[in-house]
């Protein structure tokens, strides 16, 4: 009722802004990478399994399965583990090559979703027996029937559009990479103590980025007005357009994709008009030059670009380029702060177009059937 939102419209705009919360609970207790933090409630001993496995099998559905495709990159670049995401409802019904030296990660806020379920025992009867879930409800299904768990605690979340579990189950898989990583003899003391103090900062980080919601809320007015829309990212930031466009479309009703941009060229820059706003995630990384000269290509077809840039990069908002600078650079972790401006643009757009935030129409919050 009224008397919880406080403050806030809608349970989607509480539970954006409890993210700092959440993710200092999700990390709570969290003194140092050890495998223990993924033990399972049985007392299965996660650093037995992390020394066996070879790879990682991600499988997830919506939302949780953009957080699997953005650890990906990840798990490959800092534990150098071989890593595949797939989409739960997919898995469970192609033929695949199981390997049973892979370590199944389930990805559900809910540890009820049908699919996600079917995926993991369809793993399981392929004989692969090595399972984790990052799970926000510790007495979900999914935890009793996975080996090993991280509970997030992002709380209940109500908003059909998730939010906050989208985050702390990035933090839960970036803890996962590092004691893979660990396990592996690829992490030095250095690197954990500077991952972690990253981490502790996150809640901080994230407090910045949510007093944004100003500029955010003039770039929904203009969306509001559209009927399409085009997100691009390059690398990590990938799954976080990804993220960004389906936040759009659940809420908004308004057709959003995303793509990566070096793909720009090869079919959706046809589609690009003054008509189509280009929302573009672009972090201070090794892929930025590149994605400068995507924008110029919108720009060069009269597309109004509309760019969340990192604090150190150099770009500036001119003639049909809409500028957000981020208040700080966060290297691996900045996902989890770049998603944060696409989850209030799709909130603050919805708004505008006056449709049920919360109850988004034809959706449901936990798909438990087929
Ligand atoms: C539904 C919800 C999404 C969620 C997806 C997967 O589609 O509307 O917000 O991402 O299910 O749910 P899960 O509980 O498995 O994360």
């Amino acid at each position: 009722g009224a008397a919880e939102l406080g403050p806030y419209r809608h349970y989607m705009q509480k539970e954006i802004f409890e993210q700092p919360r959440a993710i200092s609970d999700t990390l709570e207790g969290v003194e140092g990478i050890v495998p223990e933090l993924f033990d399972g409630a049985d007392g299965t001993a996660a650093w037995r399994v992390f020394k066996e496995i070879d790879s990682v099998l991600i499988l997830a559905c919506g939302t949780s399965y953009y957080s699997g495709c953005a650890a990906k990159y990840w798990l490959e670049e800092i534990a150098g583990i071989p890593t595949q995401v797939e989409v739960a409802s997919e898995y469970r019904y192609r033929t695949s090559v199981p390997n049973p030296r892979s370590l199944v990660v389930t990805i559900t806020q809910s540890g009820e979703t049908a699919d996600t379920l079917a995926a993991l025992r369809h793993a399981q009867s392929l004989g692969m027996q090595h399972t984790l879930t990052i799970c926000n409800v510790a007495t979900s299904a999914m935890v009793r029937e996975c080996k090993l768990a991280y509970i997030t605690r992002a709380g209940v979340e109500i908003g059909v559009a998730s939010t906050k579990a989208f985050t702390t189950q990035l933090a839960g898989l970036f803890l996962l990479t590092l004691a893979l990583a660990q396990s592996k003899g690829r992490l030095t003391p250095e690197q954990e103590a500077a991952h972690l103090k990253a981490m502790r900062h996150l809640p901080v980080a994230l407090q910045a980025v949510l007093a944004l919601e100003p500029q955010v809320i003039s770039w929904a007015e203009d969306f509001a007005r559209m009927e399409n829309a085009l997100f691009l990212g390059r690398g990590l930031h990938y799954p976080i357009a990804l993220e960004g466009a389906l936040k759009l479309k659940e809420i908004s009703y308004i057709h959003a994709e995303a793509y990566p941009a070096g793909e720009l060229k090869h079919g959706p820059l046809a589609l690009v008009t003054s008509a189509m706003p280009v929302v573009t995630v672009a972090p201070n990384d090794a892929l930025l030059e590149k994605l400068k000269s995507n924008m110029q290509e919108v720009r060069a077809r009269a597309g109004v670009l509309y760019v969340l840039a990192d604090a150190d990069t150099r770009i500036e908002s001119s003639e049909g380029i809409h500028v957000i600078r981020m208040p700080e650079h966060y290297g691996p972790l900045s996902p989890l702060l770049h998603v944060v401006p696409l989850q209030l643009l799709a909130y603050h757009t919805a708004c505008a177009r006056g449709t049920d935030v919360d109850k988004p129409r034809n959706l449901a919050k936990s798909v438990t059937v087929e």
